[in-house]
């Protein structure tokens, strides 16, 4: 990971260490575009699933064991159903294509609550949102929200063709009344959006949003560094660049990790993660990217100094909690809530 992932209200102060976990049934899988299906997810035992905010994803639990993280593309007033759409990536790692080849209607399968790293601002007065591709999908939520508060907005929405463009029934309004722009390259990004010219000038006020392939956010990255910080808001689902290491990293020295609640404690050898060494120990985690962005494996801990490598929280947020898949301690111990 390359860029540090800007966020309001990355963890919301409610949520659990570990996000409970609860059955869906897959209630519809429908065709919104070339490779792009939408998958709603009820309650198996209840009229209503937890609430969630704009900009949430939940993670998926896949029949053959892994875990997957997908935006929520719904509107957040609807309490009876989760909604997400998937890109059927064949170079990716195999679980949208579990997604489209394995999971069909009326199955069960196992989701986490809700968790949002990437908020919509309560101080914006107008809300900036560039969407690339299958980065729609938050910012289909997000839309769905700013529009029910009356709250002035603009969509530059970047993909390659209508074919393989998912929404554009939903967005056409969008587009008619000059609220949302359409901008189609054919696989030739100088002929897409003029990233440049639109975030030239940041209006006083405006925040801007973006999630999208990884060449996109970092072209925008490059675009807005001139933008005020709290300001950029994005979220990354894939890892791109070098991995986040902060100076003073190299090289790795071993530190002790306690859990607080079995009192067990072990050492965390260089080369190896928390997360290595608790399986060591007979504890299973759960994770998913192993990278540090998608918050799977976030853990409280109760003391330490930790060295973050993630690219999810926010200086507020590693004040109390770590990505054990990556992160490391700085010296000492380090004690987790485990
Ligand atoms: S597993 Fe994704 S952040 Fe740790």
């Amino acid at each position: 990971m390359n860029a540090v992932v800007l966020h309001e209200s990355p963890l919301g102060r409610q949520e659990s260490v570990a996000p409970s976990k609860l059955q869906v049934r897959v209630q519809a899988v429908s065709y919104l575009a070339d490779d792009i299906n939408q998958f709603e997810f009820v309650s198996v035992d209840s009229d209503t699933l937890p609430a969630f905010t704009p900009g949430s994803h939940i993670d998926v639990h896949l029949p053959e064991g892994s875990i997957r993280q997908y935006s929520l593309c719904n509107a957040c007033t609807e309490r009876h159903r989760y909604v997400i759409a998937v890109l059927r990536d064949p170079l990716g790692r195999g679980g949208s294509m579990a997604m489209h080849d394995v999971l069909r209607a009326g199955q069960i399968v196992t989701v986490s609550a809700p968790r949002n790293h990437f908020a919509l601002s309560s101080a914006a007065t107008k809300h900036l949102f560039i969407a690339g591709g299958i980065g729609i999908t938050p910012i289909m939520s997000m839309i769905a929200e700013v529009q029910r508060r009356g709250e002035s907005f603009h969509l530059h929405y970047c993909a390659r063709t209508p074919q393989r463009t998912a929404f554009t029934r939903e967005l056409c309004g969008l587009v008619a009344s000059g609220l949302a722009s359409i901008h189609y390259d054919n696989g030739d990004p100088s002929k897409g959006l003029d990233l440049k010219a639109t975030l030239r000038r940041q209006s006083e006020g405006t925040h801007l949003y973006y999630c999208g392939p990884a060449g996109l956010m970092d072209a925008i990255e490059a675009a807005s560094t001139h933008w005020p910080r709290d300001a950029i808001h994005c979220e990354r689902f894939s890892a791109s660049g070098t991995p986040v290491r902060t100076a003073g990293d190299d090289p790795e020295q071993p530190f002790e990790v306690e859990l607080a609640r079995s009192k067990m404690r072990f050492i965390v050898h260089p080369g190896e993660t928390i997360v290595d060494a608790l399986k060591l120990q007979g504890v299973e985690v759960d994770t998913s990217c192993c990278e540090g962005y998608c918050g799977t494996c976030m853990t409280r801990y109760l003391s330490g100094d930790p060295l973050h490598r993630d690219s999810v929280l926010d200086e507020d947020d590693r004040e109390e909690f770590i990505m054990i898949c990556c992160s490391r301690a700085k010296s000492g111990a380090l004690v987790l809530d485990l």
